[in-house]
């Protein structure tokens, strides 16, 4: 009884968060900090609003679609509408490329595609005239997204999307981007700053740091970095050819490419659901990527990796990522049974509260960085699917059981630390609101 009471309780609370949060058609990760809409945070709350409000579900998804351009890509921020939010706006300036929405301001990268994820999961909540209704809705928006992914950053056809920004990636500040970062030219200016020790002054500007303390984040000079990335593409007017005519930033990145795979299998059973064939071109793209995660796979380190689109070096950095390959659920079983050793693992990842961002052995690993340690509600969901589809119910349900655990003791904080469950970041994040609620949900049945 007394469980059931604090389950109960669980969801209550986060269910507040998700009304707070909640901007009328659409739901902001957490107040001051993150104040627009954001791509996959959208489709990690309407997977968890599919439990108990299908049709604001429904409603957060159909609002993303605002800011899809006409060539197909979904924008992995869509700008609330409001005088105080100019500055991002001009940040980013999307109205430089033709393709971009005419009434409302967006980001002019994306995020990783877990929409098809979200529409699945809301179509498993509807009787099924709902769900051929609900899919025949989202199906365009869904196929021009797939085939924009493919169109403009499989420009090889080499089965794997290059991301342009590690911002793209959503674990924006991992090591592998890091990495990459430090590897590749910086502007004259930014050394300039970092030897006259200017740096400091960049807090000023920095949203991120006034809400988290600044330890916990991007150091100044690598978020000078990541800002003058986006000032290039930026330049090139958002434009793909353009911006890869003489770049050299850019990752096949492993996270991106398992959710791409996993969402396009999602897609072939909303095309099936609604009588439709998926078209040729698209077909064969897909076909494709089932395939080229494999050249992700080091058989030396026996884990996946990212890599660099140019030179085709697997960026060796140890991370999370390596176990995102379980959620796309075309790697074989022998290399699932391997990548669930490292689970096992003291000195990977099995911590009291995992999964750990970073492997607990890394020279990366810091408690509490940003991407770089912590645990997160959204790449544990992830991870949990992944095991289920392999069938290692006994590590998914101890991940989920040890998710409710850190949310129940400390509210839904947007990470925690993976040793002690320390909470950090944003409080009242609503995916980790939004994702407990399903997880809890989903450790019943
Ligand atoms: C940060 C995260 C990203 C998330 C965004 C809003 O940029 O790295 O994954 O989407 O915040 O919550």
């Amino acid at each position: 009884m007394e469980e059931v009471n604090s389950q109960l309780k669980l969801k209550d609370r986060c269910q507040e968060v998700l009304d707070k949060n909640w901007q009328g058609s659409y739901t902001i990760p957490a107040e001051g900090i993150y104040p627009h809409q954001w791509l996959w945070d959208s489709c990690f709350v309407a997977i968890g609003l599919a439990n108990y409000n299908i049709e604001n579900a429904r409603v957060e998804l159909r609002s993303l679609l605002r800011g899809q351009w006409s060539n197909g890509m979904l924008p992995h921020m869509i700008f609330a509408n409001h005088d105080r939010h100019n500055r991002d706006r001009k940040i980013w300036q999307s109205w430089r490329n033709p393709h971009s929405p005419d009434d409302l301001n967006t980001s002019g990268m994306t995020q990783p595609p877990v929409l098809a994820e979200a529409v699945i999961q809301i179509g498993r909540k509807l009787n099924i005239c709902d769900r051929r209704s609900w899919y025949q809705d989202m199906y365009p928006a869904l196929i021009a997204y797939h085939q924009w992914l493919y169109a403009e950053r499989d420009p090889h056809q080499e089965g794997l999307v290059l991301l342009i920004h590690p911002w793209e990636s959503g674990l924006d500040n991992s090591p592998p981007w890091i990495n990459q970062t430090h590897m590749h030219g910086r502007p004259w200016w930014i050394t300039l700053v970092e030897k006259t020790r200017l740096d400091q002054l960049v807090l000023l500007f920095r949203r991120d740091t006034h809400h988290v303390p600044p330890g916990q984040r991007l150091n100044n000079i690598d978020a000078l970095v990541y800002y003058s990335v986006l000032q290039r593409l930026r330049r090139k007017n958002w434009d793909i050819d353009a911006i890869l005519n003489r770049s050299h930033f850019v990752v096949e990145d492993l996270v991106f490419n398992s959710i791409l795979i996993r969402a396009n299998n999602h897609l072939k059973k909303i095309a099936k659901t609604i009588g439709h064939q998926l078209p040729d071109e698209l077909r064969e793209c897909i076909k494709r990527s089932e395939i080229a995660l494999d050249k992700l796979w080091d058989g030396y380190y026996n884990q996946y990796f990212s890599r660099n689109f140019v030179t085709h070096k697997l960026i060796k950095e140890p991370s999370i990522a390596t176990l995102l390959p379980l959620y796309s659920g075309v790697i074989s079983k022998e290399r699932a049974e391997g990548l669930v050793k490292m689970l096992h693992d003291k000195k990977v990842f099995d911590s009291k509260y995992p999964v750990a961002s970073v492997p607990l052995d890394s020279k990366w690993y810091k408690e509490l960085g940003y991407w770089q340690g912590p645990t997160w509600l959204n790449t544990n969901w992830l991870i949990i699917d992944g095991l289920r589809q392999y069938g290692f119910h006994r590590e998914a349900d101890n991940i989920s059981k040890q998710s409710l655990n850190l949310v129940e003791q400390n509210g839904p904080y947007e990470y925690f630390s993976a040793k002690t469950g320390k909470p950090a970041g944003a409080k009242n994040f609503s995916w980790t609101a939004a994702l407990t609620i399903d997880l809890q949900a989903k450790l019943k049945n």
